[in-house]
């Protein structure tokens, strides 16, 4: 991954490829952010005239190259927009975005000095996590000549203006790049393809990644274990795979826990619908639907990292979902964790089946709280867009709480209701309940199914992330196409809001 540090030389001093100032919308026009002085003063005080004849405006998104004159070492000056003009300080997810940019467009190049508003601690993490997260690339699956084909991610970003032994400022970028680490890996996980990331080899790198940190445990439930525990929603969605499905736990304690988190994801590793098999146009992008589990790891493992006094359980409900001659029919009747019985009426409801097993087994902990995370609903999709996820919740405060740490942390998240009378559709005429309600509304009756399966006593929140887990369209800020690990943040969030004692 790309490095960050802090220096303490000038911006103008910096041997590197590039410096990267900010440049915003005033009333009158473009205006130089902060940060931007020393690279001002090379330019004889008019680089704002010169952007603004090349057409920029400081709008978000934008980047502009100029070449450097004398008195810089780096031969090119870019310059990112912030949006409006900030009189009281830029916001985090404003400079996150834009040293997204920076470093999304300076792919190929070796250093970078970034000379941007790093006013206080929370500027100094939110432009470490935005140039972290934008300069993430894929290159996996490429071979070596692809690899060399393609460019290399910026390797090296020097934030300038933080004082010299800043300890605030160094703890910023170390949290920073935690989080980074966590959400490209849960980005990896997504776009890694279905062929090589399946429920074993899942929790092959879950178990590996355990080894590494020390401070996590983890326990793989297979295919023998899951029938001798009465998993049926998880083995009635992987039974038509060739790769038999899992059920994985990731566990963080720490003595001074101030509170116990559960975290539940979906892990589908492909949704082929089942024998209610998807038409083709909307499965293309079904690796995605373990966004939801990938995330839980990552977050269990970042809260790990950070040492943070809470205990955590991650809770990987892993299966791929696949049509064959033992796969489960719509009619079939599958006997849950805990008893519950569920009729199956449609296959590509399955998110829905291996979540309810692990939100049971993870109740069985007695956590103060299980959040679960998941690519549950095509309904979600509409209702919310690309960008955004849905909140549910067993308590109104909570949900609250969720959907707030979720936008303060720059995920879009909205609260959504779960109407008693989206329940009666899903009784079933042979079991306890159907995996089918009314169609209208679809996201929250899929959050009512949940519910159900939710122990008394247990504060529960569910976040439905079909829509931002998978990036279709160009890439934006600090997020590149295919996964971007939404939810990480919010996780964390919740994680420290737990651990400074305010849940
Ligand atoms: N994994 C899908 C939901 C999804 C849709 C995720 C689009 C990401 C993008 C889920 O398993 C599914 O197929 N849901 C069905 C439920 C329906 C059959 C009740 C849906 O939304 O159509
Ligand atoms: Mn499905
Ligand atoms: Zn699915």
């Amino acid at each position: 991954m790309t490095a960050v540090s802090l220096s303490t030389s000038t911006a103008a001093a910096l041997r590197a490829d590039a410096v990267v100032v900010a440049v915003a919308k005033g009333p009158k026009g473009l205006v130089l952010a902060p940060g931007a002085e020393v690279v001002d003063e090379a330019f004889e005080g008019r680089l704002a005239e010169v952007l603004t004849t090349l057409g920029a405006t400081g709008a978000a998104g934008e980047a502009v190259k100029v070449p450097a004159p004398a008195g810089l070492k780096a031969p090119l000056v870019l310059a990112v927009g912030l949006g409006e003009a900030a009189e009281d300080g830029y916001a985090a997810e404003a400079l996150r975005a834009a040293a997204g940019v920076a470093a999304r467009t300076l792919q190929g190049s070796k250093k970078a000095a970034f000379a941007l508003p790093a006013a206080d601690a929370t500027a100094v993490e939110a432009i470490t996590l935005g140039a972290l997260l934008g300069a993430y690339t894929f290159t996996a699956c490429r071979s070596e000549n692809g690899k060399a084909d393609a460019k290399a991610p910026l390797a090296e970003v020097a934030v300038t203006g933080a004082k010299r032994a800043d300890k605030a400022a160094k703890a910023a970028v170390e949290r920073g790049t935690v989080v980074a680490e966590e959400m490209n890996r849960a980005r990896d996980l997504v776009n890694m393809p279905p062929n090589d990331l399946f429920p074993k080899s899942f929790a092959d790198i879950a178990t590996t990644a355990g080894k590494e940190l020390g401070n996590v445990k983890v326990e793989v439930l297979d295919e023998k274990a899951l029938t001798k525990g009465g998993f049926g929603g998880i083995l009635g969605v992987g039974t038509g795979s060739a790769r038999s499905p899992r059920l994985v736990k990731v566990a963080y304690t720490h003595p001074k826990a101030k509170a116990s988190l559960a975290f539940v994801g979906k892990g589908i590793t492909y949704d082929s619908g089942g024998i209610s098999l998807k038409p083709a146009g909307h499965n293309e992008t079904m690796k995605c639907d373990m966004a939801g589990a990938g995330a839980v790891f990552a977050s269990v493992l970042a809260v790990a990292k950070l040492g943070l006094p809470v205990n955590v359980t991650g809770w990987l409900a892993l299966a791929e979902n696949m049509p064959s001659g033992s796969a489960t029919r719509p009619g079939d009747v599958l006997r849950m964790y805990g008893g519950k019985t569920v009729e199956v009426l449609n296959t590509d409801a399955e998110g829905r089946l291996v979540l309810a097993d692990a939100i049971v087994r993870a109740g069985e902990e007695k956590p103060g709280y299980i959040i679960d995370v998941a690519t549950l609903t095509g309904a979600m999709v509409m209702a919310l867009g690309s960008r955004t996820f849905g909140v549910m919740a067993n308590d109104d405060a909570f949900r609250g709480t969720v959907t707030e740490l979720a936008e303060a942390a720059g995920e879009p998240a909205w609260a959504m209701p779960l109407p008693a009378h989206l329940r009666g559709p899903m009784d079933s005429t042979v079991a306890d309940i159907s995996n089918m309600g009314e169609r209208m509304g679809g996201g929250l009756v899929a959050g009512l199914f949940l519910k159900e399966f939710v122990a008394d006593g247990i504060t529960w929140a569910h976040l439905d992330i079909a829509g931002p887990a998978f990036n279709e369209g160009a890439p934006f800020g600090y997020t590149p196409k295919g996964g971007t690990a939404t939810a990480v943040r919010t996780l964390v969030a919740l994680a420290e809001h737990a651990a400074d004692g305010k849940l």
